[in-house]
């Protein structure tokens, strides 16, 4: 089985992170494919926490080879202190593998998604600020810069002017903000060139060779498939292909050598950033799903919005990337509860869907239809098995199984890697 994608079935923080560590030491390559550092990994090994923002969670597992692929937009600077704040827990990521191709996010492109989204005031998409979204449409406007370009300081300083030459005169004229110029950041990427050489590989090939061995490749997908550009709630999307299709795009590998694509999701719903999300609560259900839950942007520290958990949205994901298996997550927040709903459809202008809408004004409208199922008040973090679960929990995880269509074959009852009930091996 060595193909294996790790995606988020709703809008992000799903735990992947958790879910991918979980896969563990037998994994060989863990690959990141998408986005960039807008992706907040959360791993929680003895009792210590990391969160990871570009370097994959497979790091935490000594023998696997990180890997940053083509798809993914790079900080230079965040990368090199990941490095590090890692190295200082004792964590070696010298072995780590990046794509010649992947772009880099320069520091004009964090000022533009920070101006931008001034701008655009009460029609802000609620970026993270990284300057994620500004470095891929340099890269599709065929105007950006690639590792590769470090290597080349004529071509590079060429490329920087090209790039500034027409942002500047936006920045100045239309945002009223100082120039950028092109020398200093030039500089400040050429800075970066010595120590980036040593990692930078040809990814395709090495995980195409790898896959041929029969080792374990895993796919790291960042944000969640509502979120993709293609197929999320546009303009409420991240500005890459999170879903399972990107990690072919985003690293050189065809989709045959995909096995396995799991879904990960949430008991429930969060979501940060503006944009639909039928089943957020604006009520004291919401503020105690966000406190238990402790839902708190692991990238922005930005409060998430919190609702129940909507069948649709994970049914539409698990479809639309084939999902083999599905991961639930945080199931132990829910505890507690005398009743839980689940959103099993909606209401629009009078219309029942049971699937989401095709049209995105559609989703704005778009009023849950809830099923209430029984909670539980039993303690379920140390549960290690499905049949340890309290009967009604059971009952729970068997109608999320229904509605998503996607049999689970793992649950999440804690925040710490041992605090996983298995039911299909995901390897
Ligand atoms: P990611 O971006 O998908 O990797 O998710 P984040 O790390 O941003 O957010 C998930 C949060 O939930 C992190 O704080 C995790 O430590 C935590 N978490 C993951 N799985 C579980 C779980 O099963 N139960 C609880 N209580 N917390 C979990
Ligand atoms: P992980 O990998 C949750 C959201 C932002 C914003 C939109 C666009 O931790 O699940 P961007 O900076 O990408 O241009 O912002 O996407 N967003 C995320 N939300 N988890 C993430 O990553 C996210 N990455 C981006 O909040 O709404
Ligand atoms: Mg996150």
């Amino acid at each position: 089985m060595p193909g294996v994608v790790v995606v988020g079935a709703q809008w992000g923080d799903e735990g992947k992170g958790k879910a991918t560590d979980q896969l563990g030491d037998r994994v060989d390559y863990c690959v990141r494919y998408s986005g960039g550092n807008n992706a907040g990994h959360t791993v929680v090994v003895n009792g210590e926490r990391y969160a990871l923002h570009l370097l994959p969670s497979g790091i935490l597992n000594r023998q696997c080879v990180p890997v940053i692929g083509n798809g993914v937009v790079v900080d230079l600077d965040v990368l090199f202190s990941e490095m590090e704040g890692l190295r200082a827990r004792g964590i070696d990521s010298s072995h780590m593998l990046i794509s010649a191709n992947a772009h880099i996010i320069t520091s004009y492109h964090q000022v533009i998604d920070k101006v931008t989204e001034r701008f655009l005031g009460k029609a802000r998409i609620g970026t993270t600020g990284r300057g994620v979204g500004p470095a891929y449409s340099d890269k599709v406007n065929r105007i950006g810069i690639r590792i590769q370009d470090l290597f080349d300081a004529s071509i590079l300083r060429q490329k920087v002017e090209a790039a500034l030459e027409q942002k500047n005169h936006l920045l100045v004229k239309v945002y009223n903000r100082r120039e950028i110029d092109p020398v200093q950041v030039t500089e400040h990427l050429l800075s970066h060139a010595d120590r980036i050489r040593p990692h930078v590989a040809d990814v395709s090939r090495i995980l195409n060779d790898a896959l041929d061995q029969g080792k374990v490749v895993l796919f790291e997908g960042a944000q969640a498939h509502h979120l993709d550009v293609d197929h999320g709630t546009y303009p409420y999307v991240t500005s890459s292909n999170p879903v399972a299709a990107g990690a072919c795009v985003g690293t050189g590998v065809g989709p045959t050598r995909i096995n396995r694509v799991v879904g990960i999701a949430k008991a429930y719903t969060t979501r940060v950033g503006e944009g639909p999300m039928p089943t957020e609560l604006l009520d004291a259900d919401g503020d105690r799903l966000r406190e238990i839950g402790a839902e708190f942007g692991t990238t922005t520290g930005r409060k998430r919005r919190c609702g129940w958990f909507d069948g649709l949205v994970v049914e539409a994901a698990a479809k639309a990337n084939a999902f083999t298996d599905i991961f639930l997550t945080k199931l132990d927040v829910l505890t507690g509860w005398e009743r839980i709903p689940v959103c099993v459809g909606y209401k629009i202008d009078g219309r029942r869907l049971d699937v989401l809408p095709v049209s995105q004004t559609d989703f704005h409208h778009a009023v849950p239809i809830y099923e209430e199922l029984d909670g539980w008040t039993e303690d379920i973090s140390g549960c290690r098995h499905f049949d340890d679960l309290p009967k009604n929990t059971q009952a729970y995880v068997n109608r999320l199984e229904e509605l998503c269509g996607a049999r689970i074959s793992g649950i999440g009852v804690g925040p710490s890697r041992e605090q996983s009930i298995v039911i299909n091996s995901l390897l």
